[in-house]
């Protein structure tokens, strides 16, 4: 297979057209076969749902070339399970998670082409998602809906690659205590643009979200959960019910117990202990495992021992572990890789 002529090594976290993508339809209570098609473009009535009322939901993964040169993707199911979820609480139709994981599979053999060669630093971005498709002007949901799969591929999520970020502790909430954090709705998203764009603004690389309720607790920034290191050594990550359960973070506790012998610990965790920690770094699918430098409190400024030139010990040593499971040089734990090709 011949790859397309594109600079792996220069590319950023933007959309590239790719060949095809996964299309299927519910209407009458049903989905139908769905398929690969070639067309890029969406065409849906003016009043259609997601337009009005925002119904739609999103998956994030990436397909990796292995050291040994097959295309796999990591821990697709939790991402089908997630999504159900999201589905589920939109009042959006399930799209079955075995369906869904074959559309993964059959969109990102499709574009083959366009997976990024290994050591190439680039992966190939999946991106499944749901919206309403049919008109609806009182708020009520939509009765028919499309589920497609595109790929594009990427480059790092943040400019700098692995330098450290500035953060800023921000005075917007992203999630209510019993609203929607904890799924991947768009809405969580349009609702976080104002905020990323102030940061932007004030030259912060990303927002540190605090609970909304008590604004004393750790949540996650607008793409990624929060991971900590503790002086002596220990991975702690917040648990809430307002953050998205991250797929990246739940892998890396297991990376870290199991292939590194730390201790971790999934808790509360409150903001007057961030400047105690030795490391910080944001993890998800898109930003793998982005190290933070600084924090930034209104003017008050927390550094984290690690500084500001490179990732800290354990971060590094968590990123080398699960980007290696992912590439196919460390042995994953059994059901975490989906070979495609
Ligand atoms: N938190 C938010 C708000 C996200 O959008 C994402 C990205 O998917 C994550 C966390 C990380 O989740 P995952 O590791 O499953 O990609
Ligand atoms: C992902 O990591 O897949 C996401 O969806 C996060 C988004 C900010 C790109």
């Amino acid at each position: 297979m011949e790859k397309k002529n594109i600079d792996w090594a220069n590319l950023g976290f933007g959309y590239v057209q790719t060949d095809k993508r996964f299309v299927t339809n519910y209407k009458d209570g049903a989905w139908d076969e769905g398929g690969l098609i070639s067309d890029a473009t969406v065409t849906i009535t003016e009043c259609a749902g997601v337009l009005q009322y925002a119904q739609t939901c999103f998956e994030g993964m990436k397909a990796y070339t292995t050291e040994d040169g097959h295309i796999v993707t990591f821990r697709p199911d939790l991402n089908a399970e997630r999504m159900e979820n999201s589905c589920k609480r939109l009042e959006m139709p399930v799209y079955p998670q075995d369906k869904f994981i074959d559309a993964v599979v059959q969109t990102v053999a499709a574009n083959e082409a366009y997976v990024p060669p290994y050591g190439s630093g680039a992966t190939l971005y999946v991106r499944p998602y749901m919206f309403g498709s049919d008109a609806v002007i009182g708020v009520k949901p939509s009765s028919e809906y499309q589920f497609r799969v595109f790929t594009t591929p990427v480059g790092p999520y943040f400019k700098g690659g692995v330098k450290p970020l500035t953060i800023r502790v921000c005075d917007y909430d992203r999630a209510a205590p019993h609203g929607t954090g904890h799924i991947k709705a768009g809405l969580n998203y349009a609702m976080s643009l104002y905020a990323i764009m102030d940061a932007h603004r004030q030259g912060y690389d990303e927002n540190m979200y605090l609970d909304a309720a008590t604004r004393t607790k750790v949540e996650e920034t607008g793409g990624a959960n929060f991971l900590f290191v503790t002086k002596d050594n220990k991975v702690v990550t917040p648990k809430s019910n307002s953050i998205l359960p991250s797929i990246t973070r739940r892998s890396l506790l297991v990376v870290a117990k199991e292939y590194l012998g730390l201790e971790v610990e999934e808790r509360e965790v409150f903001f007057d202990e961030v400047k105690d920690f030795a490391e910080c770094g944001l993890c998800g699918t898109a930003a793998v495992i982005s190290p933070v430098g600084k924090i930034v409190d209104h003017g008050k400024e927390i550094c984290l021992p690690s500084g500001m030139s490179e990732m800290g010990p354990t971060t590094k040593k968590l990123y080398d572990t699960l980007t290696g499971i992912q590439m196919g040089r460390i042995e994953a734990p059994k059901g975490w890789i989906k070979v495609i090709k």
